[in-house]
């Protein structure tokens, strides 16, 4: 099978050796005669799965005993809802606008209480992030809101806000288990699991215990209350087993490289190779300002709309998948994560460099 590199930003690539064991155990897991596809979510298989995963989770990520883990459907989009509605209690909460997925979520929380822009990086194009330092955040606010990685713009906050103790609450889809964090600094941060995590299917929601409550926004459907998954184990209705059970294996995976801290090293070490490639290259260019970018979406361009297309098609003859930008700002990103060994970036850079030789600057 000829190799491809999967640079796609989600679903994006998991580590081979984690498919290799799906593929192994895909009809008999664990002597058990059938798939975990196959099997009762109510069954003590599926329960020890879902707890590894969960302890496994805890221990990668250092998640302290005072919070909790919820697996829910409905990807991140979902948590865009379940956010205001769980979390309202003075009906005030403050955003800051990085790019698309925090726009979506504020537009989202006007559904349900009074959202305000408090900072925004639109007028740069969200090729930068915001300075976090004087935000006025609302004395009231029930929480502050950002995307920590900006999946379609390569930016991302390299701090987090003091926010006095309101709540701070993060999109951390695009940036999860790719470094250490500290879970103690957010009241609730969630991640699509598409990208760092496993297959799509379920959002990973972290919160603080004490910000599970009984909802104030009347009604909220019993499936969109934090409660009721932690109440229930994220079991309070059938939950993606599958997806489920290649979330743990990944975390399981993550563990055996050596824990978040090889995976930081091993990540920095990938994107430096690419930034530094982009900024050797007379061709290629990254517009994303060099003090917020991210070390898991990088974005570049040409300048020019029809090399980027031959640039692409390039790409995808010799292996090199899913390199096309967002289709809201063009050019290409290159998502590099966990998963994404450093031959694929190496594979990139190589053309890079082929092409630009073959093509020149355009503008010489
Ligand atoms: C940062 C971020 N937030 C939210 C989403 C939306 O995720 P989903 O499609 O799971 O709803 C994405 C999707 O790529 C994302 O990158």
């Amino acid at each position: 099978m000829k190799t491809i590199y999967n640079f796609s930003a989600g679903p994006a690539v998991l580590p081979k050796e984690v498919l290799k064991e799906a593929q192994i155990e895909l009809q008999n897991y664990s002597d058990s005669g059938m798939s975990v596809m196959e099997m009762s979510h109510r069954s003590k298989v599926f329960e020890t799965i879902l707890n590894e995963a969960k302890q496994d989770l805890r221990d990668i990520a250092n998640i302290p005993d005072n919070y909790e883990i919820l697996f829910i459907q409905g990807g991140a989009s979902l948590q865009f809802s379940m956010v205001p509605m769980n979390l309202i209690k003075n009906g005030k909460a403050d955003y800051l606008i990085t790019g698309q997925f925090s726009k979506k979520a504020y537009e989202e929380a006007q559904l349900f209480l009074d959202a305000k822009i408090i900072a925004s990086s639109k007028d740069s194009n969200f090729t930068t992030i915001p300075n976090v330092e004087n935000l006025e955040i609302r004395p009231d606010a029930d929480y502050v809101y950002l995307c920590e990685n900006n999946t379609i713009y390569g930016t991302k906050f390299k701090d987090l806000p003091n926010t006095n103790g309101i709540p701070l609450v993060a999109d951390v889809s695009s940036c999860f288990l790719s470094e250490p964090i500290d879970v103690s600094k957010y009241g609730l941060l969630f991640a699509g699991a598409q990208k760092n995590i496993g297959p799509s299917g379920v959002c990973v929601v972290i919160i603080r215990k004490d910000l599970i409550q009984e909802t104030t926004f009347n009604p909220t459907p019993t499936l969109l209350k934090y409660k009721t998954y932690a109440d229930h184990d994220s079991m309070y209705n059938t939950p993606p087993t599958f997806t489920i059970y290649m979330c743990g294996k990944v975390f399981k995976w993550i563990k055996k490289q050596g824990g978040l801290e090889v995976l930081q090293q091993r990540n920095r070490d990938k994107a430096k190779l690419l930034y530094d490639a982009i900024e050797e290259s007379t061709l290629f260019k990254c517009p994303v300002d060099v003090n917020y970018r991210s070390i898991m979406n990088v974005p570049f361009i040409t300048g020019n709309d029809e090399l980027d297309t031959q640039f692409i098609k390039e790409a995808k003859a010799v292996g090199i998948e899913n390199i096309k930008g967002h289709r809201s700002v063009g050019g290409m990103r290159a998502s590099i994560y966990n998963a994404m060994p450093i031959d694929g970036i190496q594979a990139l850079i190589n053309l890079m460099k082929d092409f630009e030789e073959r093509k020149g600057h355009p503008y010489d």
